[in-house]
């Protein structure tokens, strides 16, 4: 059989097509080590004391899990020496992480949620890593958070980790989105699937439905006439599924469709949603937007959304294009 491997795919990138810079590639390879050193980590389990609680908490309030900050500390370790980076920052760190003085300091800036579906841990359900890259504005010497602030279409890379029964490494640099495979014998990524396409039309939806009550009009009606089943207005019945890992849930979308939701809701009036808009709805709107796909926050393409703060939440509604469409009229006024 003749396989690709990740570095392969890069280069082939980098070089037949010049469509990222040799930089870029470095650091995304450094990104996948990072990201097959954690998933080693939540295979070990509690037979590597991976389980449990930190004892800490984030900027967000989160109690985070200690592998929310193991994870955390494989990628700040990974990726300070390379030299592809300006900064990084993180769900689990108040502020951007400067690279030393001793290093050299790159052109890019990585942001992350280093483990993403806390919630299930400890149960041994799927969990992953999100990841985007932006470019340091030019003319910029001294990163800040303000350069963090960058609307999701400028990203020029951004990906995820799956960490289920096989390791899953999900990639766009811009130029439709690829999966690649660990095999773990040999610690190498392998192409499993390229060009993913999300269907346009789907027959499932991904929702909390815990948080019914508290949604918001447009929201409610959308999930009504799903429920509604064959003999209410969309005329078909639905079936629905909620990991509770956005990784997860987004990588059953890219493979047979289905439109994911986290909508804002009156829990918690002053905070439009629940998801980060830098770690968690940039890099996957752009891989769904690269897969064929929509993602919006009910009434706005969600990459052209200006960010004013690092830990920002936002509405989502991504997945099949026909759906996210729907349910984005739904909000118009
Ligand atoms: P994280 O573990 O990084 O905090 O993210 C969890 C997110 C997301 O992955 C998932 O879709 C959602 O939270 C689940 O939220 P509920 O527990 O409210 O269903
Ligand atoms: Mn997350
Ligand atoms: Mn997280």
């Amino acid at each position: 059989m003749n396989r690709i491997s990740l570095t392969q795919y890069l280069v082939e990138k980098q070089r037949e097509k010049g469509l990222i810079p040799g930089e870029l590639r470095m650091l995304l390879e450094v990104v996948a080590r990072a990201c097959k050193r954690i998933s080693y980590g939540v295979g070990k389990g509690a037979l590597g004391g991976m389980l449990g609680e930190a004892g800490s908490e984030n900027v967000q309030g989160e109690s985070q899990k200690k592998l929310d900050v193991i994870a955390n500390e494989t990628l700040l370790e990974a990726n300070l020496w390379g030299g592809h980076l300006a900064a990084m920052a993180s769900e689990e760190m108040d502020h951007p992480h400067a690279i030393p003085n001793r290093y050299p300091m790159g052109e890019f800036l990585l942001l992350f949620d280093p483990l993403d579906g806390s919630s299930n841990i400890d149960v041994n359900v799927s969990i992953g890593t999100i990841f985007s890259v932006l470019r340091l504005p030019e003319g910029v010497s001294d990163p800040l958070e303000e350069h963090f602030l960058q609307p999701g279409h400028r990203q020029i890379a951004a990906g995820y980790a799956v960490y289920g029964p096989s390791t899953l490494l999900v990639l766009t640099v811009g130029d439709g989105v690829a999966c690649f495979t660990l095999e773990r014998e040999t610690g190498s990524w392998w192409l499993s699937e390229d060009r993913m396409q999300i269907t346009p039309e789907t027959g499932e939806f991904a929702i909390n439905a815990s948080n019914m009550r508290h949604w918001q009009p447009p929201v409610r009606r959308y999930i009504d006439e799903l429920l509604a089943g064959r003999t209410g207005p969309r005329g078909r019945d639905y079936n629905m599924r909620w990991v509770a890992s956005m990784v997860a849930d987004v990588h059953r979308i890219l493979i047979r469709g289905g439109i994911f939701m986290y909508p804002a809701d009156a829990r918690e009036p002053d905070k439009p949603g629940k998801l980060r808009l830098l770690y968690e709805a940039n890099p996957m709107s752009f891989l769904v937007e690269q897969a064929g796909g929509a993602a919006t926050n009910g009434r706005t393409r969600i990459l052209d959304l200006q960010p004013t703060s690092l830990h920002e939440r936002v509405a989502v509604f991504m997945g099949s294009r026909t759906e996210v469409e729907r349910v984005t009229g739904y909000h118009q006024p």
